[in-house]
C-alpha cells in the first residue's frame, strides 16, 4: 500500500519540471543552438592544423599562409569565447530561474498545507529540501542537462568529421570503447542514485537535530545536556560524512575507469593511425588532425561519467522533493462551499466526536453545545481534556465530520475557509510572536491598520504601559533578533493581535495564565466591553477566568461533563466545583 501511493505520488513528479522546461524552451533553444555552434566551429581547429602540418611538411606553405592559418585560429578562438558566454548564461541562468521558481512553489505549497503535515514532517527536513535537493535539482537542469547535451552532440560531430575527413576505418575503431563506458556509468550510475539518497537523508536528518538544538537551547542547558547533545550530534554527523563517502567511493571509481578506458583506446589507436600513417593511407596532416579529434573525444566521455552522476543527484532529490509537492492540503475549500461573506457568529455543535490522525482515543465525543452570537462561553477542564483540541475544530485546523459544527446555521465544511479564519480572532495556547516589531506583530492579521488601531488594541489588552516601557516602543523587534517578552507580556500581545481583527468569534486558549487576576480583570472587562454584541469563546484553568461567562462548558476526557452559569454549576456539586474548592483553597494557602 505504501509502495503503491508512493508510485502514484511520484508519477506526476516530472509535471512540475515539465511546466518550467516549456516556460524556459526559447531559453534552453538558444542555449542549445550555442552549443551546438561552439562545437561546430571547434571542430575546424584539427583541420586547420593538419593542414599547417601537411603545408609545412611539403615545404610549400609561405609565411603569407601561416599568417592566414594563425589569423584564422584566432578569429575562432575569439567567436569560441563569446558564443560559450551565451551558452554559459541561457542555461546556467535558467537553471537559477527553475530554482528560484521551484522554491516559490516549495514555500507557497508548504503555507497550504494542514497542521498534520506539520506534526509529521520535521522542520528540518523540509529545510534540506529547499536547499540541499533543490540545489541537486539546479544541477540537474542546469549543467547537467548541458554537459549531457554537449557531450553527445560533440561525439556525433567528432565522429562524423573524422569519418567523412579522415577515415572511416579509424573512426570505427576508436568507437569500440563508447559503449563501455556507457554501460558502466548506467551501472554506476544506478547505484549513485540510491546512495544519494541515502546521503540527502542523512543531511535532512543532521539539519533537523541542529534546529532542535538550537530552538530548544535554554532546555538543554538548564538540564545539562549539553555534552550528550554535542555527542548525539558527532553521530549524526558521523553518519552523514559516511554516507557522503558512500557516495564519494562509486564517483572515485567512475572516474578513472573512464579515463583508463579513454586512455587505453587512444594508446592503441594512435599506434594503429601511426602505422597507416607510414604505410601512406592517410597524411601526416590527416594524422595530427586525427589525434585531435581523439582527444576531443576525451572530454565527452568524462563528462558522461560526470552526467550520470549529476542526474542520478537531481533525479534522486526531486523525487524527495516531488514527494512534498504531491502531498495534498487536507483541508480546502470543498466542493459544496456556499458563498459567504461574512460570520455572524452563532456557533452550533451536533454530536461531535474527534480523534487526531492515528490516535486510537476519541479526543472529543459527543459534543453538543449551542452558542448565540453576542454570548461569552467559557470552557473549563483538567489538562488534556480536549479543550484545544475543541477550538481547534471551530477554527477547522481539522476537519469535523458533516453535520457535526454549524456556524449561522451552515456546516463548518461548507464555509469558505478564509471566510472562517477572517471571522475568527485566535489566541493560541503558545502566543507564538514572530521575529518582528511589536507594532507588526499586532496588526499580523489585518490589511491597512494604523497606528491608532494598533494601539488601541494593546490598551484593550492591557499592554500598552509595558510596550511604552520599551526605548523603541513599537518599534520593538521580539524574539530572536530583539527583546524577550515575559510569558504574561507575550499573551497580551498575542490577545491584541486576535482583537484588533474586531473579529466575530474570538478564541482565547489559556490566554491570560500569565499574567495575575488584577491584570486579567481589567483585560477581561475590556473584552467584555469591546465585544458585546460578539462571541468569545474563553479557555481556562482559573475558575476567576470564565465565572462570568454566560454559560461555562466542563470537559472531561474530552466528554461535556457540565454546563451552565457559575452559580448553577457550584450548585451541582460537581468537578466544576471541586475546581474551585481546590482553588480557593490554594488561593488562601497563599495568601497565608
Ligand atoms: N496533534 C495531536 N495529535 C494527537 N493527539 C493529540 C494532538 N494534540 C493533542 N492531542 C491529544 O488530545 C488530547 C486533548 O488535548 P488538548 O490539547 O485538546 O487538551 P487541553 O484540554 O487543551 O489541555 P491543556 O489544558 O493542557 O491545554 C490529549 O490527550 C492530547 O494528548
Ligand atoms: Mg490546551
Amino acid at each position: 500500500m505504501e509502495q503503491k501511493t508512493r508510485r502514484k505520488k511520484r508519477s506526476k513528479g516530472p509535471n512540475i519540471l515539465t511546466k518550467y522546461f516549456v516556460k524556459y524552451k526559447f531559453h534552453y533553444l538558444i542555449g542549445i543552438v550555442a552549443l551546438i555552434a561552439v562545437n561546430i566551429i571547434n571542430l575546424r581547429i584539427p583541420l586547420i592544423t593538419g593542414r599547417i602540418t601537411d603545408g609545412l611538411q611539403s615545404g610549400l606553405y609561405t609565411y603569407n599562409d601561416i599568417q592566414h592559418e594563425v589569423l584564422t585560429l584566432l578569429l575562432i578562438g575569439f567567436s569560441i569565447a563569446c558564443i560559450r558566454f551565451v551558452w554559459r548564461y541561457f542555461i546556467f541562468g535558467t537553471s537559477r530561474k527553475i530554482e528560484y521558481g521551484l522554491r516559490n512553489d516549495f514555500f507557497s505549497h508548504l503555507e497550504k498545507l494542514s497542521t498534520r503535515f506539520f506534526n509529521e514532517n520535521k522542520t528540518g527536513d523540509l529545510m534540506a529540501l529547499a536547499t540541499n535537493d533543490l540545489n541537486a535539482i539546479r544541477m540537474m537542469v542546469g549543467p547537467g542537462i548541458l554537459m549531457a547535451l554537449d557531450a553527445i552532440g560533440l561525439t556525433v560531430l567528432v565522429i562524423y568529421k573524422m569519418s567523412t575527413a579522415i577515415s572511416v576505418k579509424l573512426t570505427l575503431i576508436s568507437i569500440i570503447p563508447l559503449p563501455i563506458i556507457a554501460i558502466g556509468s548506467l551501472l554506476l550510475g544506478k547505484s549513485i542514485r540510491a546512495r544519494f539518497k541515502d546521503k540527502q537523508e542523512a543531511f535532512s536528518h543532521m539539519s533537523d537535530l541542529v534546529q532542535e538544538n538550537i530552538s530548544g537551547i535554554k532546555v538543554i542547558k538548564a538540564f545539562v545536556q549539553e555534552s550528550k547533545q554535542t555527542l548525539e550530534f558527532n553521530k549524526t554527523n558521523r553518519n552523514n560524512y559516511n554516507k557522503n563517502m558512500r557516495v564519494i567511493k562509486v564517483y572515485a571509481i567512475m572516474m578513472p575507469m573512464a579515463m583508463l578506458v579513454t586512455g587505453l583506446s587512444i594508446t592503441i589507436i594512435l599506434g594503429y593511425g601511426g602505422y597507416i600513417t607510414i604505410l601512406g593511407r592517410i597524411t601526416l596532416g590527416e594524422f595530427v588532425a586525427f589525434i585531435q579529434y581523439l582527444l576531443m573525444l576525451v572530454w565527452p566521455m568524462i563528462a558522461f561519467g560526470w552526467c550520470i552522476n549529476i542526474m542520478s543527484q537531481g533525479m534522486a532529490s526531486f523525487a524527495r522533493f516531488t514527494n512534498i509537492l504531491n502531498e495534498k492540503p487536507d483541508i480546502i475549500d470543498e466542493e459544496t462551499v456556499k458563498e459567504i461573506d461574512n460570520i455572524k457568529g452563532d456557533i452550533r455543535i451536533n454530536n461531535l466526536t474527534f480523534s487526531y490522525p492515528g490516535s486510537e482515543n476519541n479526543e472529543l465525543e459527543n459534543i453538543n453545545i449551542s452558542i448565540d452570537k453576542g454570548e461569552t462561553i467559557g470552557i473549563v477542564g483538567r489538562t488534556g481534556s480536549g479543550k484545544t483540541t475543541l477550538v481547534n475544530m471551530l477554527l477547522r485546523l481539522y476537519n469535523p465530520s458533516r453535520n457535526e459544527i454549524f456556524i449561522d446555521d451552515t456546516d463548518i465544511m461548507d464555509i469558505p475557509l478564509s471566510v472562517l479564519r477572517n471571522a475568527v480572532g485566535y489566541v493560541p495556547q503558545d502566543n507564538f510572536l514572530f521575529s518582528d516589531t511589536i507594532s507588526r506583530n499586532i496588526a499580523f492579521g489585518v490589511d491597512g491598520s494604523t497606528n491608532e488601531l494598533v494601539q488601541q488594541a494593546a490598551k484593550d489588552a492591557n499592554v500598552h504601559d509595558n510596550i511604552m516601557e520599551f526605548t523603541d516602543k513599537y518599534e520593538t523587534v521580539v524574539g530572536e533578533r530583539g527583546v524577550t517578552l515575559s510569558g504574561g507580556q507575550k499573551q497580551r500581545v498575542a490577545i491584541a493581535r486576535a482583537l484588533i481583527k474586531k473579529p466575530a468569534i474570538m478564541i482565547l486558549d489559556d490566554s491570560v495564565s500569565a499574567v495575575d487576576t488584577n491584570t486579567e480583570e481589567q483585560i477581561l472587562s475590556h473584552i467584555k466591553e469591546e465585544r458585546k454584541d460578539k462571541t468569545t469563546i474563553i479557555i481556562a484553568h482559573r475558575i476567576s477566568t470564565v465565572q462570568n461567562s454566560d454559560k461555562i462548558i466542563v470537559l472531561d476526557e474530552g466528554k461535556i461533563l457540565e454546563v451552565g452559569k457559575h452559580i448553577e454549576l457550584l450548585d451541582k456539586k460537581g468537578l466544576y466545583y471541586d475546581m474551585v474548592q481546590k482553588q480557593q483553597l490554594e488561593k488562601e494557602l497563599e495568601e497565608e
